[in-house]
């Protein structure tokens, strides 16, 4: 990222003009530094990391959740090979693969390529014959913080491979392929919500997406709030393996309900007074689960229904209940993501704060006026490293498009 385009992030909201030139500057430079590595011109592409307004473990439920794409970006530039090899070289690793697509899928390394590699695997399983690439990686989402660097590399690897062999598939189709990577290849067990919000994100809004049927509706985001995003710097080595229990967890709870009530498929057909008939059959830490993603499915459809209706109160609310029901019933939050959300509720001008993403750790989301994100910064800021001894990263960010070709 230019460092004038960076300062402006990290400090005051950047105007319009301001992302353009950045923009710019990146593809110029990512062609050149192209040009330079694989003597031919590429085409350059973009997918964005995601945060999530409210709606968290409710995707891998069937339920419903409201992401926006935020304008930090996984860039890819590609140009085609005449062989049938994939040739990577990351900017952030300082690392190069080669990956034969005829070779066998036990070849994939781990780490980052394993998501550029994967997103080719599971697209040649699916029928689409690829042809083979030259490529160059360069992403300015945070790694680990919960803001989807991962889903943005798949996205941006899918899209740009696809369109690299001349197809184009639709955001959503897109998104499951980016998924199943991420399952079947990388090994974690996430849901949906990254990779369709990186995928089919819409500028200036935030997406209310239905995870079982995946329609969604962009919902505009008032024009002069930021998604002002503060980083604990915490990074749960755990993290994986807990989120895969959660999901464990919730399976035994719909195993106890489908019991007494056969039509109930996921969490998201549970209501809360059938969750309360079950009590007794399941351990408390199962209800307790259940009982989050029931609330929670409940108060994304309330959010949404606040924030189209100029209801910010409303919304304010959802987030702090949602926040509260994650640390004391999901059991995802930490005393730094708490430290952060309670620091956030007293700036003026706030929103809506909570922790966003899976947990343990990584972010906040604090939804700010623009005119009050410099004190917030500062406030915040201070607070935080005061009492936990380190600084927080904070991204000041607006709502993006998914992923695109920007040449
Ligand atoms: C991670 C996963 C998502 C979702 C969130 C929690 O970001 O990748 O699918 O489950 O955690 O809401």
């Amino acid at each position: 990222m230019a460092a004038e385009a960076r300062r402006a992030r990290q400090g005051m909201p950047c105007p319009y003009g301001m992302d353009v030139r950045e923009s710019m500057n990146t593809v110029g430079e990512l062609k050149s530094r192209f040009r330079a590595k694989y003597g031919e011109e590429p085409v350059v592409y973009r997918a964005p990391g995601r945060v999530n307004l409210i709606g968290e473990h409710t995707d891998y439920n069937d339920g419903f959740v409201f992401p926006a794409a935020i304008d930090l970006f996984t860039y890819v530039a590609i140009a085609p090979r005449t062989d049938r090899v994939i040739r990577v070289h990351s900017e952030n690793f300082g690392e190069d693969l080669d990956f034969a697509l005829d070779g066998t899928p036990e070849n994939v390394p781990a780490g980052w390529a394993r998501y550029v590699l994967g997103v080719a695997l599971i697209l040649e399983r699916q029928g689409h014959a690829l042809k083979g690439a030259n490529l160059l990686i360069r992403g300015e989402v945070p790694i680990g913080a919960g803001v989807s660097s991962s889903a943005a590399v798949e996205v941006a690897a899918g899209y740009s491979l696809l369109a690299n062999s001349g197809f184009r598939l639709e955001g959503r189709t897109l998104a499951r392929i980016c998924q199943r990577a991420e399952n079947e290849v990388v090994g974690t067990r996430s849901g949906i919500m990254d990779q369709l919000a990186s995928a089919c994100g819409v500028a200036g809004r935030a997406l209310l997406v239905d995870c079982r049927s995946l329609e969604f509706r962009a919902l505009p985001l008032p024009a002069g709030i930021r998604l002002v995003i503060c980083n604990t710097m915490v990074k749960r080595e755990l993290a994986a393996s807990a989120y895969n229990t959660r999901r464990a967890e919730c399976e035994e709870g719909v195993r106890v309900l489908v019991q007494r009530y056969p039509e109930i498929r996921a969490l998201r057909d549970a209501t809360m007074e059938q969750l309360e008939s079950c009590r007794v059959e399941m351990p408390g830490n199962v209800f307790r689960r259940c009982r989050h993603v029931i609330s929670e499915n409940a108060r994304v459809l309330e959010a949404a229904q606040a924030l189209e209706q100029g209801r910010l109160s409303d919304l304010r609310r959802a987030m702090a209940e949602s926040h509260r029901s994650l640390r004391d019933d999901y059991e995802v939050s930490c005393a730094e993501l708490d430290l952060l959300v309670e620091r956030a509720n007293r700036e003026p001008g706030v929103h809506g704060a909570r922790m966003t993403g899976a947990g343990f750790g990584g972010c906040t989301i604090n939804l700010v006026e623009a005119e009050a994100v410099q004190a917030f910064r500062d406030h915040v800021a201070s607070g935080y490293e005061q009492r936990m001894r380190v600084k927080p990263d904070i991204y000041v960010c607006s709502a993006a498009d998914g992923v695109k070709q920007i040449d």
